[in-house]
């Protein structure tokens, strides 16, 4: 009897503590929860601790059921006003079925969290409005079941690992607002039953591995802002900014195949809140309808790297909200219409690699808020640069390489372009010298004025243009010294290749300039020794000095160039043996000693 209210007494003082208890088949599935978890560095899941979790930290319950509703634990928070991202190890529990008054699970971000989306998912979570489980290590399929969560309204699942083929049963969610399945691995065609998705805000389904065709009623989405079914392929270009080798590689992963023609809209009233569209990067033909006019909402709208044939629709007049227009690498023929020059938010024009023909519309000139401007290979045959590019003031990108260009580079360009931030110029057919005014282009991050006939020395200037980052002059008549290169400036990338430089190979890393990654002087008459001080660019990856004339021994500095992954030195006058230290270039998988 005593030792009963004891007991009593004991359980009371218990409860006291830790809370009311919570709803026992909840405890179960958060403690199972917390049990596939190993490490938690936010310390969260230490502190959930007795009977009563709807206390504990990222755990919101009803105030009347006293059920859970709510799993709020992102790995990326925001600490005394900083950011800080979390670790979970662990696997996901396929418990959380359990807590069957849930509403929203936010576990997004935890980088390590394995395991996968359990197939019951949704016969459990009736009440489930908000799926955020982006940015972690998931992998399996996406149930079918999942389309029996009716009032689900954001499904997140992106950034993971997802695979094999969207279900059917996503057209059953009414409720979806948004809708991110990017940057996994899932295949197969998109579900037409998604067009049934009216509420849809957002779709963004890029970087996986889709293909098939693009569902006919996608137009019907009447809701839709955002629209992404784009890939990342690189197209086997190194993009300029983009000169880490390494990190290349990854990008090339999940690439989706989309194939068939643009099926929207089909109607004036089609889309009308459509802002932002991305089909970048697949197989599209056809060409881009007339009806493209109607989207206008548009601001962004990227459609390079396809098929697309035929020309660009006058209707592109009428898209007055349009800032980026990025439609290079098609197959797009006639000419720019005039109606162009209607855009006046347009900040961004690429249309490089396509079949424009000349006459290039002045009706461009109007497009006063103009930043890029890239009109590169196409079969203009400009024979000069024209002079209406002087009055577009806001310029700071030109692009105009493979567009007939004949004579010497014209001054105009630096006195009206000062702010100028990249200036492509290549495979023109450009004569005389490398302008000493060049050097007054302050800005300047990208010069590409490769493969023209340009004659002279690198001027001295170029040393001015302190930002400078990519310099490319390979397959000219360029001669003279090369010095200037090494001068402690920005440089990242310098292609001088196919020149007829001769002397400062001795100045090689004996500048302050040590970020270079890139280094091409092949085929030039390079004469005189590889200086040690080459040693000091650590962080090169791609070093070619093949077809020169230099000699001597090769120093052992070469050997502390740990990033080095191509390296290219044959048809020199090099002597003595390979150094030692070349055996710990662990990278250089791609060694040229020959000759
Ligand atoms: C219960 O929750 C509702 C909505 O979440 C709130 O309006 C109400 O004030 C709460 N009641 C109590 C007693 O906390
Ligand atoms: C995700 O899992 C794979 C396979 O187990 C592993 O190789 C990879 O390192 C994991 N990624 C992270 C960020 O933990
Ligand atoms: C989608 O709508 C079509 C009719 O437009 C219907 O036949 C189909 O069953 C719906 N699919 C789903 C998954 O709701
Ligand atoms: C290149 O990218 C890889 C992978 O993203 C990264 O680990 C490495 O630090 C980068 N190297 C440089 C020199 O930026
Ligand atoms: C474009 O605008 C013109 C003039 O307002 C209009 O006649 C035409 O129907 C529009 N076309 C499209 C496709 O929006
Ligand atoms: C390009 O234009 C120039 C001068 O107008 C002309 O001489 C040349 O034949 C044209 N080239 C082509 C390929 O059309
Ligand atoms: C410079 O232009 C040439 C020819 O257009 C191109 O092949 C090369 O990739 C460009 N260089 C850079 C660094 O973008
Ligand atoms: C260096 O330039 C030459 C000639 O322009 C080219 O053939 C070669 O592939 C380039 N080397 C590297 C490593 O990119």
């Amino acid at each position: 009897m005593k030792s009963h209210l004891l007991l009593w007494l004991l359980l009371i003082l218990a409860l006291g503590i830790v809370g009311e208890a919570c709803n026992p088949n909840d405890l179960k599935a958060l403690t199972d929860f917390k049990a596939g978890i190993r490490l938690d560095t936010s310390g969260r899941l230490a502190k959930w601790l007795g009977r009563g979790c709807c206390n504990w930290e990222g755990i919101s319950c009803d105030n009347t059921t006293g059920r859970v509703t709510e799993i709020n634990l992102p790995g990326l928070i925001t600490r005394n006003d900083a950011p800080l991202q979390i670790i979970m190890e662990g696997r996901l529990s396929p418990s959380i079925t359990h807590l069957t008054s849930l509403q929203v699970i936010d576990l997004s971000g935890l980088i390590r969290l394995i395991g996968n989306i359990p197939t019951s998912i949704g016969f459990h979570l009736p009440e489930l409005r908000k799926l955020w489980l982006f940015g972690n290590n998931l992998t399996g399929s996406l149930p079918e079941s999942i389309g029996k969560l009716s009032k689900l309204e954001e499904l997140f699942l992106n950034q993971n690992r997802f695979s094999g083929y969207l279900p059917l049963s996503l057209g059953s969610l009414k409720c979806l607002t948004r809708l991110h399945l990017h940057s996994n691995r899932f295949s197969g065609s998109i579900p037409d039953s998604i067009t049934n998705l009216t509420n849809l805000v957002s779709l963004n389904l890029q970087e996986n591995c889709l293909s098939g065709h693009i569902p006919v009623r996608i137009g019907d989405l009447q809701a839709l802002e955002e629209l992404d079914f784009s890939s990342n392929f690189l197209n086997g270009k190194i993009p300029v900014s983009v000169t880490n080798l390494t990190a290349i590689s990854i990008i090339y992963l999940n690439t989706n195949n989309l194939a068939g023609d643009i099926p929207f809209p089909a109607s004036s009233d089609q889309m009308p809140s459509l802002g932002f569209l991305s089909l970048h990067d697949n197989h599209l033909t056809g060409t881009i309808p007339e009806t493209f006019g109607y989207l206008t909402s548009l601001q962004r709208v990227s459609l390079s790297n396809n098929r697309l044939e035929g020309t660009l629709p006058s209707s592109l007049g009428n898209l007055s909200s349009l800032s980026e227009m990025y439609l290079s690498d098609n197959q797009l023929s006639g000419q720019i219409p005039r109606s162009i020059g209607q855009l006046s938010q347009l900040l961004v024009l690429s249309i490089s690699h396509n079949m424009i023909q000349s006459p290039l519309s002045s009706e461009i000139s109007s497009l006063q808020n103009l930043q890029i401007l890239d009109l590169s290979f196409n079969q203009l045959n400009l024979s000069s640069i024209p002079n209406w590019l002087v009055g577009l003031q806001s310029l700071d990108g030109i692009h105009l390489a493979g567009c007939g260009i004949q004579g010497e580079i014209p001054e105009l360009l630096g006195s009206t372009h000062s702010s100028l931030l990249e200036l492509d110029l290549s495979a023109n057919q450009l004569m005389g010298t490398i302008p000493e005014w060049l050097g007054s282009l302050t800005q300047l991050y990208l010069l590409n004025l490769s493969r023209n006939s340009l004659v002279s020395n690198i001027p001295i200037t170029i040393t001015d243009i302190q930002s400078l980052g990519v310099l490319d002059l390979h397959s000219n008549k360029l001669r003279g010294p090369i010095n200037q290169v090494f001068e402690g400036w920005s440089l990242t990338y310098v292609d001088l290749s196919d020149n007829t430089f001769s002397v400062g190979i001795e100045q090689i890393g004996k500048g302050t300039q040590h970020e270079i990654r890139y280094l091409n002087l092949s085929h030039n008459n390079l004469k005189g020794r590889l200086p040690s001080s080459v040693g000091q660019l650590e962080g090169l990856q791609s070093l070619d000095l093949s077809c020169n004339e230099i000699g001597s021994d090769l120093p052992d500095s070469m050997a502390t160039l740990s990033s080095l992954e191509r390296l290219k030195l044959q048809k020199n006058r090099f002597t003595g043996e390979i150094p030692n230290g070349f055996l710990k270039l662990k990278k250089a998988d791609r060694i040229g000693f020959v000759g």
